[in-house]
């Protein structure tokens, strides 16, 4: 599985990128809004840190509007990935915009008809938003079952990128499911090695080594 990271501050993304554990990066305007940049800007510098796809979401939600701002949002680097909301218009100028041969991320996606829609439209990746469907009470990780296997009855390529995630269980689940990506806060990556019974562990083993007296 793939692991984008869901940020636009770029201190996060190098520290992370550094691990070599990083496929990708995901903003929306309310990140772009949290890091205090202009999005043409933080989005270049984004994408000459990350080599994966770089999402970046237009403002608008009309058709024409939409063709003209990610069309704009392309220009920024050759692996900017234009974000549009899961509406018709988004729908359309989804298929508008990856006929020309830009790669498309839906986002915004709560429901299996949205996300068959998004791959007819050949979007590159489709978005379910897992944590906002459990605030809701609903099961978030059931869209993500039922995408996959939609998705397989007909193989379109288009990825899964599973967001709004929120908890090392939703990494797991979205593993076990078979989503193609997982686009993580930082907050949420961090947790993902973390086991009391390693940090024991180690600590045990180191203490041993050192009543060995022995060095490597
Ligand atoms: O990529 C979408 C993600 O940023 C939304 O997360 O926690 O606001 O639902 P959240």
């Amino acid at each position: 599985m793939k692991f984008f990271l869901d940020t636009a501050d770029v201190d996060e993304i190098r520290q992370w990128n550094e691990t070599g554990l990083l496929d990708g990066v995901t903003t929306n305007p309310s990140l772009i809004l949290k890091s205090g940049r202009d999005i043409r800007e933080v989005l270049a510098e984004i994408c000459d840190i990350v080599e994966g796809p770089v999402s970046g979401e237009v403002a608008s939600t009309d058709y024409d509007s939409m063709l003209s701002e990610g069309r704009k949002l392309a220009k920024v680097a050759s692996n900017i990935c234009i974000k549009l909301p899961t509406t018709m218009d988004g729908v359309r100028a989804c298929r508008t915009l990856t006929d020309e041969g830009h790669m498309v991320n839906m986002t915004l996606c709560f429901n299996a008809n949205q996300a068959l829609l998004c791959a007819k439209a050949n979007a590159s990746f489709i978005s379910p938003f897992i944590g906002r469907l459990d605030d809701m009470g609903i099961d978030g990780m059931e869209l993500i079952e039922e995408i996959r296997q939609v998705y397989d009855n007909y193989d379109f390529e288009t990825e899964i990128l599973a967001a709004s995630v929120r908890t090392v269980n939703h990494v797991k689940a979205c593993a076990m499911a078979g989503a193609d990506v997982a686009t993580l806060p930082p907050s949420t990556i961090e947790k993902l090695v973390k086991h009391p019974l390693t940090d024991s562990g180690l600590a045990a083993f180191v203490a041993d080594w050192e009543k060995t007296g022995q060095t490597i």
